[in-house]
């Protein structure tokens, strides 16, 4: 069966439901997801979205923050535009009874995140941000007609002389089914599950990205991979995130033998950016310490983290007692699927949003809460884009002939956590020429040429899940050969410096050899 809608849109985080519901109602919208609404990153999200709303604050400030935690690689455009437009944002939700935390008065309430020069982090919920915000996007979406499809797979794009006209999805049941539309939307988040530690949920396993490239569309900047300093440790494992609004809050990196490890480090110590402060904590965690978050000095710490606070229970870690053991883990994609300032991809008719795609604004490595704000931006842009266009049905080319090879070349995939964690020993916080040309070696094994080839329709969901992730951690393994520099989420231990002189704003694209 072949459903049509004006707009299809493939994720249901924060920049596919602001998108959804910036779109005029005449249009008709197609959300599939392939998890639920009420899962995945955007909900889980803790810290919150960046403003400047305070009258020390400036949008000026927010953009010269966000270009230095980026190390100048951002494209400044957007950021500037997305920076002044913050604050409109967060006053347009407020308006629309979206319930940020507020003060008795009345005032909007501002935490501090690392890299900021002012605190301008609007949160709600105390450290449940992203659970407020998605509930009230996903009460927008049930009194609106936007449909909206759980559980089915997107597993590849149809695309037809550089233009996409659609996608095939599989449902839980295993039943296809082929979705054509106007404009498609990618809007499906990172890669944090091609490393054994992540914050990000467990469908978040690179899906747009290698849709993408599958399909011909340019990526770029894959190499640029933001490790979070501090995820849970629980068992030698990161389980979920503790927000770096408790850094903000006062609590200290130390060992131990409290041993305050920020200090000397970087100017801002403990809020300094965060591949700095993720790449100390590794090099402690390497000889053997275990390094803790001291939140002794944070004044009604559970009322104030109530999510990290249940969190810490459930895996019986006293917060009482002052200390919680953390341990850096893969958080967010800087790069992604290369697109103009509208979301245009360089597919026509195909769009991406959020954190799959890359415009540029990030750089080098993402200043804290600038993630959900780039949602909120760049999906209400692309509505603005989308509205101006008639509602008539562009002509759509025939759906019968988008088959890819099939021939059964026998599949041959790397297990789930293997891949993990050979991403996160040779790909990880800190690289090298040997690890990284390792790691290529093995990924190649997998015959990506065959898999960017293969028709999946016939795989079960977790092998399609699989096929995305060693596509994804392959087109990183390979950005990072290429960048024989550091900067910002990328640091190479034999090219430990920034080179200006040969990589200032050089942006490495990837595209399909072969693809149109
Ligand atoms: C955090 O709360 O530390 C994460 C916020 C973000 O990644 O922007």
């Amino acid at each position: 069966m072949v459903r049509h809608s004006n707009v299809l849109i493939v994720g249901s985080g924060i920049a596919a439901l602001q998108f959804a519901t910036k779109l005029r109602c005449d249009i008709n919208v197609i959300i599939l997801t392939k998890s639920h609404v009420k899962k995945g990153n955007s909900y889980l999200a803790q810290g919150g979205v960046a403003a400047a709303m305070s009258n020390s604050d400036s949008a000026y400030k927010h953009f010269k923050d966000t270009l230095e935690a980026g190390r100048f690689h951002n494209n400044p455009d957007p950021v500037a535009m997305m920076t002044m437009e913050a604050p409109n944002l967060i006053s347009e939700m407020l308006e629309d009874g979206c319930s940020f935390d507020m003060d008795p008065s009345g005032n909007i309430l501002l935490g501090m995140e690392g890299a900021h020069s002012e605190k301008r982090i609007v949160h709600g919920g105390g450290d449940a941000t992203g659970k407020m915000i998605m509930e009230y996007f996903a009460q927008k979406v049930k009194n609106s007609n936007i449909e909206v499809i759980e559980d089915c797979t997107v597993y590849e794009l149809m695309v037809n002389q550089n233009q996409c006209f659609g996608v095939k999805g599989k449902h839980m049941d295993g039943k296809k089914e082929m979705y054509t539309a106007d404009h498609i939307v990618l809007a499906t988040g990172g890669l944090g599950q091609i490393y054994s530690f992540t914050s990000n949920a467990e469908t978040v396993t690179g899906d747009g990205i290698a849709l993408a490239y599958k399909a011909g569309a340019e990526v770029t900047d894959m190499e640029f991979v933001q490790f979070h300093p501090t995820l849970l440790s629980v068992d030698g494992k990161g389980i979920g995130l503790v927000s770096e609004a408790v850094r903000g809050e006062g609590a200290r990196l130390v060992t131990s033998s409290g041993k305050e490890i920020m200090k000397g480090v970087h100017p801002l110590e403990n809020l300094a950016p965060r591949h700095i402060v993720s790449q100390t904590i590794y090099e402690y965690i390497k000889i053997g310490e275990t390094v803790y978050l001291d939140i002794s000095n944070i004044e009604n710490f559970e009322s104030k983290f109530p999510t990290i606070t249940a969190s810490c229970k459930q895996h019986h870690i006293d917060v009482i007692g002052g200390k919680i053991p953390v341990v850096p883990g893969c958080h967010f994609l800087m790069g992604g699927i290369k697109t103009d300032l509208e979301g245009r991809t360089s597919i026509e008719r195909l769009y991406a949003i959020g954190e799959v795609a890359c415009t540029g604004i990030h750089g080098a490595n993402r200043l804290a809460s600038n993630s959900l704000l780039e949602g909120l931006y760049f999906g209400k842009k692309l509505a603005e884009h989308v509205n101006s266009f008639s509602r008539e049905t562009a002509a759509i080319p025939c759906p019968q002939d988008f088959s890819m090879d099939i021939t059964p070349v026998p599949l041959n995939l790397p297990e789930r956590e293997i891949l993990q964690t050979k991403m996160m020993e040779n790909t990880g916080i800190v690289r090298d020429k040997k690890g990284l040309t390792n790691q290529f070696n093995w990924l190649e094994a997998y015959q990506i040429s065959h898999l960017l080839d293969r028709n999946l329709e016939n795989l079960s969901i977790e092998e399609i899940n699989r096929v995305f992730m060693t596509i994804t951690a392959w087109l990183v393994t390979k950005s990072a050969l290429e960048r024989t520099e550091s900067r910002g989420g990328h640091f190479r231990e034999d090219y430990p410096f920034e080179d200006d002189h040969k990589w200032a704003r050089k942006q490495i694209v990837h595209k399909r050899v072969g693809s149109y």
